[in-house]
């Protein structure tokens, strides 16, 4: 029997206070995420139950009791207490999946500082961005990475800590850059953790937009309400389980659901930090004897890739429910793994913003392949007409995908950008910036996101932020990024230049600028393609035509450009 039981019978009378109550949560009472994630679990009787295996990159394995990852977590805490770090402080945790991140992550959380958490691929730039915006004091990080803060860190005021977990004495530490190491610490037995409420910040994402800067989404403690009981109806999450989340805490899946639900849910999880090999997935699962699965569809595209040979090597009988976000999850994936895996992908939809699965196949669900579901109960999900912002009661037609506001998880704002936040709100709906229909039966089916922001591979990336970054390139006139259809990424970056005069159109230029992009931004940022154009279409005000090169890439009917050329 699954954790939800009946999809209809829980939407009936459905209240948050199911959760609240599970929890041992009321009204005004403290609540702090790092405590419910440890402390409480120690508790209830689980300290010495394993919540945390982690295995690294070199082989290196790791593995924590729930009273280990309580210590950790008072530790760390105590730590950046010690430095005068204080509640409501900005702390980045910018690491690779090393188990001080998912720890540094509870200690954070622990002293009412809101964790920023950064994903450790991000270039000097896309680290720039994200820590001028949020003024943060502190960062976390270790030595392959710290030369990226370095370069940095003279034009960040507010920046007053590059805290290095595995500095190792050999090279001399730099200006602000301090040493602390886990193993050497002594452990904090007894910490006062700061009373957080519902409505202090907790955790601090950076999303990427059409324009302007990445945005912050602030959440708050509460989100733990949401988060924990979506975890374990969705995911179904039980006490024997291991479970496994293949996301990045630097994205939201990897905090929502990669941290707090499972240890708020007194769950063991394990963690793989290394890059996709299908061997590596499945033999990971089968030594740790994975029983629920959370993964993504670039992921599975790849993993369908491999073929079937491949899993037929490992013993995969552990696996019992298998869930995918983060991009469109195609039909023939779920069919796929109905087949090889004997078990069905349950695809979930949800956004940074929406801080916990919002539309999602329950288990127990009739499953549509290629369909994201149903809302969770409680959360009001509907399609809205683009022009009047009404919802559309016809189904099969295709509108913004908009839900009413409240459920414990939202983002609160982002952060120094109330204006923007506001603007994600008409007539009482949250629009979350996709297209999407509802069939007769209430399944949603994705169509497409409503902007210009590139999802590659479960990733989101804004076209103006590349644009301004292939700007700054030396032989770059003029750039506009588009998506590129791709088989397993679904979309990659795709930029047109022009160069200014004395630069050559040449494959090694390509490169370089390719290069740049990476560094500057990320791999994922970076285009796997450049073509050289001697002029980019532009509209009557001189404005670029991103849509029209859009078209082009998709193989798109461009239609009427005399309306392109006056859109917006
Ligand atoms: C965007 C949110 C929260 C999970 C990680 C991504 C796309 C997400 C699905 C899905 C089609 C999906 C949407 C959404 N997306 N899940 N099941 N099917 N598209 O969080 O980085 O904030 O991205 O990812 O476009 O708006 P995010």
């Amino acid at each position: 029997m699954s954790n939800i039981g009946s999809y209809e019978e829980q939407i009936k009378d459905f209240d948050w206070s199911i959760s609240e109550k599970e929890l041992g949560y009321k009204d005004g009472d403290v609540i702090n995420i790092g405590w419910y994630c440890s402390d409480r679990i120690c508790e209830m009787g689980k300290a010495d139950k394993t919540a945390f295996i982690w295995e690294g990159f070199g082989g290196q394995k790791k593995q924590y009791t729930f009273n280990d990852i309580r210590l950790a977590g008072n530790t760390i805490g105590s730590y950046l207490r010690g430095l005068g770090i204080k509640d409501g402080d900005r702390v980045c945790l910018f690491m690779d999946r090393i188990p001080e991140l998912y720890l540094g992550f509870l200690g954070v959380l622990k002293i009412g500082a809101i964790a920023q958490p950064l994903f450790s691929a991000f270039g000097d730039e896309s680290l720039h961005v994200r820590l001028e915006n949020a003024e943060t004091r502190a960062i976390i990080t270790q030595r392959k990475h710290v030369k990226k803060v370095r370069k940095i860190r003279d034009s960040l005021p507010h920046l007053e800590f590059i805290i290095i977990v595995d500095h190792d004495g050999k090279k001399p530490l730099q200006e602000k850059e301090i040493a602390f190491s886990l193993k050497d610490a002594d452990p904090v037995e007894e910490f006062d953790i700061f009373p957080t409420k519902a409505e202090s910040p907790s955790v601090l994402h950076y999303t990427s937009g059409t324009t302007g800067q990445p945005k912050g989404v602030k959440h708050v403690h509460y989100s733990l309400i949401g988060q924990y009981l979506t975890s374990k109806w969705v995911l179904d999450l039980q006490d024997d389980d291991i479970y496994w989340c293949t996301a990045d805490p630097g994205w939201v899946t990897g905090t929502s659901y990669g941290i707090i639900a499972p240890w708020s849910l007194g769950v063991t999880q394990c963690v793989l930090d290394t890059g996709f090999s299908a061997d590596a997935w499945y033999g990971f699962i089968a030594k740790h004897r994975v029983t629920v699965w959370y993964s993504a569809p670039t992921a599975i595209r790849s993993l369908m890739k491999a073929g079937e040979e491949a899993v037929l090597k490992h013993d995969l009988s552990s696996l019992r429910h298998l869930a995918s976000v983060g991009e469109p999850l195609n039909a023939e994936a779920v069919i796929w793994s109905e087949k090889v895996f004997g078990l069905a992908f349950h695809d979930t939809y949800w956004q940074t913003e929406t801080g916990a699965i919002m539309l999602t196949n329950f288990p127990g669900m009739n499953i549509k392949p290629g369909s994201m579901g149903k809302p969770f109960p409680g959360i009001t999900g509907v399609i809205l007409d683009p022009e009047t912002h009404e919802p559309i009661q016809e189904p099969n037609k295709p509108g913004l995908i908009a839900f009413k506001p409240g459920w414990p998880s939202m983002m609160r704002t982002y952060w120094n950008n109330e204006e923007t936040f506001q603007s994600k709100f008409v007539n009482g709906w949250y629009l979350s910036g996709d297209r999407a229909t509802i069939d007769q039966d209430g399944y949603f089916w994705f169509v497409g996101r409503d902007d210009d922001v590139i999802n590659t591979g479960g990733h989101l990336v804004s076209p103006f932020e590349v644009e301004s970054a292939l700007l700054e390139h030396e032989a770059v006139a003029e750039s506009a990024v588009v998506a590129k259809p791709d088989d397993v990424n679904m979309e990659v970056v795709k930029a047109f230049v022009t160069l200014k005069p004395g630069f050559n159109q040449s494959a090694e230029l390509e490169l370089k600028i390719m290069n740049f992009i990476r560094k500057k931004l990320s791999p994922l940022a970076m285009p796997q393609e450049i073509e050289y154009m001697d002029n980019l279409p532009k509209t009557r005000s001189g404005k670029i035509m991103r849509r029209l090169l859009h078209a082009k890439e998709w193989g798109e009917d461009i239609g009427d450009t005399s309306t392109l050329e006056d859109d917006d």
